[in-house]
């Protein structure tokens, strides 16, 4: 038997439902905030990854699904929206009539991490970016809907973690402090953090090798470097946060795994999911979309890891299942062609109804009404024919009566129609 790859899932009907739910909840409160869908493809160059999340991270340095095409051009299977959103709004000049869009997308992801629980190879995100606007208050209105958002779906055991990157005229001076900081205790560095510190010492200070954490435990912070621009801005998100009722906790060890960030960063994080906290995470990339050949255009957005919201949703034990309305049980030849064109009408007007086209015996039928969770049975044989009345069986109280042939979908859609 093939199976399926490692790291990647099936998601089987019952819990589609659970994702469509979630869908559904997400595109509606987006599209309040004003958030248009865009849909963009799931390969790219390489190149577009590489630049924008950056050449020494652990996304592009491993983790990437890469491999050349016939024509020998490198492209990748996407590892995250941002790059593909950018890309898209810089090709069709999105910008022209008014710099401010704001678009959501949903989708799969592909990162060759160590699977475990919470963490796929492929998984799913819920991606929102704001381009067009450096206000601190777009940053803090994004981490509002995303608690907006959760709370929708019953998960209140989370909280923003915050934090602020920088710009490129205070950066450096952080960098220049980290890496004095670095000097010294190369040692206690993987090997990756000792390759990397001297172009990107962030990149340190994000990894999560234990005696890595250890060696920088007391690392400066850069909430003490920034310039006075971006202290004002973060102080900013803070207050509007404050404003909002949003809880949030500043994380000055809040880096990410993505080079493109400036300013605010932030994650949303649960107890829920054991190791892998992180449900959402986000921040502001200013210089994004310059650096990959467009105008100076600021940017702000977030990624839901989907997978992992579904799984604290499941968690809440809340069935979203479509079970059948009803049942028809049809009772021998006659009854058939009567009862499929009913069943069809019915689910054309929505009507969930199902029956049975191998003639079983009333028995069966019975006990696969009861399986399928149908909520009523109509029951039509060789009598009810006869009668010109079928008999009606609600499947929670057991109570039945007839119901008449004449007029019949109708009274079934007003007594079925009205869903609790
Ligand atoms: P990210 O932190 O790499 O950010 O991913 C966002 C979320 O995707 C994570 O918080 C996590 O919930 C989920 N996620 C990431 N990797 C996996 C995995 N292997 N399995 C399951 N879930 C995973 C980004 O991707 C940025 N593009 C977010 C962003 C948008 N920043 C600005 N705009």
């Amino acid at each position: 038997m093939i199976q399926l790859i490692r790291g990647f899932k099936d998601v089987l009907p019952g819990e589609a439902e659970l994702w469509q739910h979630i869908e559904q909840t997400a595109a509606a409160l987006f599209t309040d905030f004003g958030f248009k869908e865009i849909r963009i493809p799931i390969m790219e160059r390489t190149e577009l990854f590489a630049r924008s999340i950056g050449e020494d991270t652990d996304i592009v340095e491993k983790e990437m699904y890469t491999f050349p095409d016939r024509k020998g051009d490198l492209i990748t299977l996407r590892p995250e929206a941002t790059a593909g959103i950018c890309r898209s709004y810089i090709q069709h000049k999105l910008y022209a009539a008014d710099p401010v869009k704001k678009f959501y997308t949903i989708g799969p992801m592909f990162r060759r991490e160590r699977p475990q629980k919470g963490r796929y190879r492929q998984f799913y995100q819920l991606d929102a970016e704001v381009f067009g606007s450096d206000s601190p208050y777009v940053d803090a209105q994004l981490i509002y809907m995303l608690k907006i958002l959760f709370h929708r779906l019953g998960v209140t055991d989370i909280m923003a973690h915050i934090n602020s990157l920088g710009c490129p005229e205070c950066r450096p001076d952080f960098k220049d402090a980290l890496l004095a900081y670095i000097t010294g205790k190369e040692a206690d560095l993987c090997a990756d953090c000792r390759r990397r510190k001297d172009k990107n010492p962030l990149r340190v200070l994000d990894c999560k090798v234990p005696g890595c954490r250890e060696a920088m435990a007391s690392a400066p912070s850069i909430l003490d470097h920034l310039c006075e621009n971006c202290h004002v801005h973060f102080k900013t998100v803070q207050t509007a946060l404050d404003n909002l009722e949003t809880p949030f906790t500043i994380d000055k060890r809040l880096v990410r795994g993505l080079d493109y960030y400036t300013r605010t960063t932030f994650e949303m994080q649960t107890g829920s999911l054991g190791a892998q906290s992180a449900v959402a995470g986000g921040g502001r990339y200013d210089g994004l979309v310059k650096a990959l050949g467009g105008p100076q255009i600021p940017a702000t957005g977030f990624a839901i890891g989907f997978d992992r919201l579904a799984e604290i949703v499941a968690q809440a034990g809340k069935t979203y299942a479509t079970d059948p309305d009803l049942y028809v049980a049809a009772l021998g030849e006659a009854a058939l062609p009567l009862v499929f064109a009913w069943i069809s009408k019915l689910s054309e007007t929505g009507i969930r109804a199902e029956m049975d086209f191998e003639g079983r015996s009333l028995k069966s039928q019975m006990k696969r009404a009861d399986r399928l969770r149908a909520g009523h049975v109509l029951i039509v044989g060789d009598d009810e024919i006869e009668k010109k009345t079928a008999i009606l069986r609600n499947m929670t109280t057991k109570a039945q009566d007839a119901v008449p042939f004449e007029g019949i979908l109708e009274i079934l859609r007003t007594r079925l129609g009205e869903k609790e």
